[in-house]
């Protein structure tokens, strides 16, 4: 299995410009920092950073596994009732590694997958119109399990289906994952005998993905599961070298902490040169984001930290945002996503050969077309003085995805001990999640309610 490879090279002063890139004394002065970062936090593996493990969950996958089969051929659907880290790697998954027409033609005995991240009526609504709930798995997943959108969702679809088949066969149309204890999710587990699988402590939402939030629904249509955990173990064993010029989630966390606070660069920007790689940008953009953007350090002080994440796909953002990221402001950095090996070959025919205009294309393939494209952009963004990196992979399969998960995850946590913020919590989202609670009402919320009500807000001005 081939590894995937960090290329920083275009993010060095020799590359950029000394005013905009690293120098080698800059990173080099980053190893021992690393190093320490490296060991504190791979010391937490078995205390409360329990996600560094969901690589070797046998005993876990074998069930998700069983599971999956135990149910193969029965539905023609299965939709993730979910949302931010109980969403996002499912769907990063799904576009990696199955056909992005999945949906349209999904292979013999595999259901379509639907990830409803949202509560958006128009979204649900739509869904409800136009997919059967009878030939649907609802896979509701919730750490916390008392998550609103999510709650909402189950409530809905729950009865939608009890509606269509009656209350005891609308059993076997939900699988839950959530907390081993907590949570009323799990406490409806328990009434009601639903298959359940856990979200073990020490694994938060966006950390998630190895384990059965992101694994269930994979296995159930079609993933390899077991090559992307084998893929992340590969990743995990290659990162506990403690060589920051060796270890490729220590480079990246170095790389992003130096550009941020040493060339001021905010911006992050995950540029995938492969459709399929888009919705881990997505992915990585709230692994991110909800990681690092702190307003406290883990001493206590407030320090609004926090780069901020933002996706882009080639080609298509070329003809979009790469005017703004070539000439605008020197606030960003890039890490491109490519891909050495399409599974397609796609030739262009020859036609019109007596125009210049379209005759260079005919008989070439869309790979070097595209890979033309985003060598071409690397070199544009290079000389007008933007650091980029590039993360490669051979090919897109399970086992290469599993090592890019692992290692951006592992980045994160590094970069936490860089920025100094406590990289495992998110206030801010809990934060919206109790004034939701209490402006809907919910039992327990009424002196948060009240607060809302006597602030009043600004008077609103409105055109
Ligand atoms: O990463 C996180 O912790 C969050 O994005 C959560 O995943 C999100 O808020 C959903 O929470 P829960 O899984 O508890 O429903």
């Amino acid at each position: 299995m081939s590894a995937i490879r960090f290329d920083y090279t275009n993010v060095l002063a020799d590359a950029v410009g000394e005013e905009r890139g690293l120098t080698d004394a800059m990173l080099a002065a980053m190893a021992g920092r690393s190093r320490t970062a490296l060991h504190d936090v791979l010391a937490r593996r078995t205390e409360d950073l329990r996600w560094l493990d969901l690589p070797y969950q046998t005993d876990v996958l074998d069930r998700i596994l069983a599971y999956a089969d135990s149910v193969r051929g029965r539905f023609q659907n299965v939709a993730v009732l979910g949302i931010g880290g109980s969403a996002l790697g499912n769907t990063a998954l799904q576009t990696a590694l199955n056909s992005p027409y999945h949906n349209i033609s999904p292979p013999a005995d595999t259901p379509r997958l639907f990830v409803l991240d949202n509560i958006d009526p128009d979204l649900v609504g739509e869904f409800l119109d136009h997919v059967d709930p009878s030939t649907t798995l609802f896979n509701v997943i919730s750490k916390s399990g008392g998550t609103a959108e999510t709650m909402s969702q189950f409530l809905l679809f729950r009865q939608a289906v009890i509606d269509r088949i009656g209350e005891e066969a609308a059993r076997e149309h939900i699988v839950v994952t959530t907390d081993e204890k907590n949570g009323v999710l799990r406490e409806i587990v328990g009434r009601e005998g639903y298959v359940s699988f856990i979200v073990p402590d020490g694994v938060g939402g966006r950390f998630s993905v190895l384990s059965p939030v992101g694994l269930v629904s994979s296995a159930l249509v079609g993933i390899d599961v077991q090559g992307l955990v084998k893929g992340a173990a590969a990743m995990d064993e290659r990162c506990r070298n403690p060589e920051l010029f060796e270890n490729p989630a220590l480079l990246h966390a170095a790389v992003q902490t130096l550009l941020h606070t040493e060339r001021d660069c905010p911006m992050a920007v995950c540029f995938s040169y492969s459709h399929r790689l888009r919705d881990l940008a997505d992915w990585y953009a709230q692994l991110l984001a909800e990681s690092i953007g702190k307003k406290h350090s883990r001493s206590g002080e407030i320090v609004h930290r926090g780069p901020t994440p933002i996706r882009a796909v080639g080609v298509t953002d070329q003809h979009s945002q790469v005017q703004l990221y070539t000439e605008g402001p020197f606030d960003k950095w890039f890490t491109l996503l490519a891909v050495d090996e399409p599974d397609h070959v796609v030739t262009i025919p020859s036609a019109y050969e007596d125009l210049e205009g379209v005759a260079y294309l005919g008989g070439r393939t869309l790979k070097e077309l595209f890979q033309a494209e985003r060598d071409g952009t690397r070199i544009a963004l290079t000389e007008a003085g933007r650091p980029n990196a590039t993360l490669s992979m051979n090919k897109v399969n399970a086992h290469t995805i599993g090592q890019a998960m692992f290692l951006f995850e592992l980045s994160v946590a590094i970069m936490g001990e860089h920025y100094d913020v406590d990289a495992f919590d998110q206030p801010g989202v809990e934060a919206g999640k109790i004034a939701a609670y209490a402006l809907m009402g919910r039992t327990g919320f009424e002196a948060r309610r009240a607060e809302i009500e006597a602030s009043g807000g600004s008077a609103p001005r409105v055109v």
